[in-house]
């Protein structure tokens, strides 16, 4: 088995359990945040049902972003989007026999690629041609859309120029799931696009990636606005309130 093999393995369980575990801490921390006031963004909904909706609405279809800025919701919900439909065609590499759901999405979502990158590069674009966005954009902010349209790029380069042995990349992850070691094969983009998803998956838990878990944890967005029905009280000043 070759030493390349055994390295990219080692480094996509280890970026793997960096990505599981780091996001449980973090979700741990945001769970044990306080969240003293009562800060929905309103108008809000006043139930806790219309909450779900309306986060329901936000993650689907980016709301508020539709509402702020209608070229970064194109690019960014263009984005999200296909790396959804990306990402839903690559369970075939870790699953035998495959879901329906995602044998269905492989010819529908076959140029997803081509949409995630056309995202990226718009959100790029916005960083560097609107002069306020430019000012705040700091070189994570870069880096990040920099990574993920490489992989991007990669993962495209590997579809439609450079080919790679597919049934040898499943049983390589396939055996990864269960700690098995398989040949690789020693293609360029296929390394490359490896390489650059392991640290995707180890950056994830301290990065603004955190975003996508974080959104269901901002009290300006769960949290019903029911403040003049029901008295909202933070755990410990409910304990001061006991004693007073
Ligand atoms: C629940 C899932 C997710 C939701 C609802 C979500 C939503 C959003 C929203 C609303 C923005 C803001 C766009 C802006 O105002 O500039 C954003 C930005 C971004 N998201 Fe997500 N996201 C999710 C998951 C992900 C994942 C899994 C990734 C990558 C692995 C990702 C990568 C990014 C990046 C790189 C940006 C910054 C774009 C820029 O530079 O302008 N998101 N996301
Ligand atoms: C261990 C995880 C991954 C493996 C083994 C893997 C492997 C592959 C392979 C073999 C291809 C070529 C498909 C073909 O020739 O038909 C590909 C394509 C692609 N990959 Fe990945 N990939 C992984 C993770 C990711 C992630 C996390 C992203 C996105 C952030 C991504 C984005 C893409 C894109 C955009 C394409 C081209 C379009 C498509 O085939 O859907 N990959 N990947």
């Amino acid at each position: 088995m070759s030493a390349v093999a055994l390295a990219y393995a080692a480094l996509l369980i280890f970026s793997a359990a960096m990505l599981v575990i780091g996001v449980a801490l973090k979700i741990r921390l945001y769970l044990r945040t306080p969240a003293p006031l009562k800060i929905p963004t309103t108008p809000a909904p006043k139930t806790r049902r219309g909450v779900a909706l309306r986060m329901a609405r936000e993650v689907v279809f980016f709301e508020s972003l539709f509402r702020s800025s209608k070229w970064t919701w194109l690019f960014g919900w263009t984005f999200h989007a296909a790396l959804f439909v990306v990402l839903l065609r690559h369970v075939r590499y870790f699953q035998q026999p495959v879901w329906e759901p995602v044998v269905m999405v492989q010819a529908v979502g076959a140029y997803a690629g081509f949409a995630m990158v056309a995202g990226l590069a718009g959100l790029w674009a916005r960083r560097w041609l609107v002069d306020r966005v430019r000012y705040i954009s700091t070189p994570s902010d870069h880096l990040h859309l920099v990574l993920l349209l490489a992989i991007g790029a990669s993962g495209l380069a590997m579809r439609f120029f450079n080919h790679t042995d597919i049934v040898a990349v499943k049983t390589f992850t396939l055996g990864l799931l269960r700690l098995e070691l398989n040949p690789l094969p020693l293609d360029g983009p296929l390394l490359i696009h490896l390489a650059l998803v392991a640290l995707l998956m180890a950056i994830f838990p301290i990065s603004k990636l955190m975003h996508a878990p974080g959104l269901f944890f901002s009290p300006t967005r769960n949290q019903a606005d029911n403040a003049r029905e029901k008295r909202h009280l933070a755990p410990w000043a409910a304990g001061l309130e006991r004693r007073t």
